[in-house]
């Protein structure tokens, strides 16, 4: 059953170039069945009915499915509450009174835009990074005529669960975007329609990754903990293995 809380917020608010800093928020009778994104919607309209600028923050589906939201909450990307994104998040997992500290996620590459919004186009830029095909295939052929093994089919389907999110760089001691590329990489490279342009997908993801500023991955584990789709480092190996395999390709 619901009850009604109240909970202190601890916002951090910037304006992109400038200093930002915490300020405190009051959340009152909030329902402990809302989501944490609606007691945030909740909080803005009463800021904005106060003449105040609302707290801006990013959201789209508010299903787990997009990526859009994340934020760090008391020290805990998207929240401490195991495989679950910002938007999933809920009141009940807080007590009445409790003090939540809501920062946006930090990563040199990702720069704060506003509040909690930060600059994740460096993992688009990856993902592009990455090519495309562009062939005249016809009608897609029927799929049993390209049998995959199963385990590698999951693992694709497992590796294509990664939902560009971010919160994975913002753990990660270094600011890596070792577990989302290697996602990336993995997805396709696990079947057969994706070998053809493995070598050099593999060395321009990795290369855009380094160019932007994203560190290397010192084996800390934070990405994959943090991960809301619990995106296995199993995959950084998988990529490492790639990327020394077309390297060594190419300059042959
Ligand atoms: S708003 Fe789409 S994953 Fe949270």
């Amino acid at each position: 059953m619901s009850e009604k809380i109240n909970v202190t917020l601890k916002v951090w608010r910037q304006n992109r170039g400038e200093k930002g800093q915490f300020k405190i928020y009051q959340a009152r009778e909030i329902d402990t069945a809302a989501s944490f994104l609606e007691m945030m919607d909740i909080v803005n309209e009463q800021l904005t009915l106060n003449g105040e600028e609302p707290i801006a923050f990013e959201d789209d589906c508010r299903e787990g499915i997009c990526g859009c939201c994340g934020a760090v909450v008391n020290g805990k990307t998207h929240g401490s509450h195991e495989r679950t994104t910002l938007c999933q998040l809920h009141m009940r997992k807080f007590k009445n009174n409790d003090q939540i500290v809501i920062e946006p996620f930090r990563a040199k590459p990702f720069q704060v835009l506003k509040d909690l919004i930060v600059d994740r186009s460096g993992l688009d830029a990856i993902i592009c990074e990455g090519g495309y095909v562009e062939v005249k295939t016809g009608n897609a052929p029927e799929a049993a005529t390209t049998p995959i093994k199963r385990e590698l089919a999951e693992a694709s389907m497992d590796a294509a669960q990664c939902i560009g999110c971010g919160a994975c760089v913002a753990a990660c001691p270094n600011g890596s975007a070792m577990l989302f590329t290697a996602a990336k990489v993995s997805q396709y490279v696990l079947l057969p329609q994706g070998h053809p342009e493995r070598t050099q997908r593999a060395l321009n993801m990795v290369n855009k990754m380094d160019e932007l500023g994203f560190g290397s991955c010192s084996n800390e584990y934070e990405c994959t903990v943090a991960c809301p789709k619990g995106i296995d480092v199993k995959n950084i190996a998988r990529l490492n293995r790639e990327f020394i395999k077309a390297s060594l390709t190419s300059h042959s």
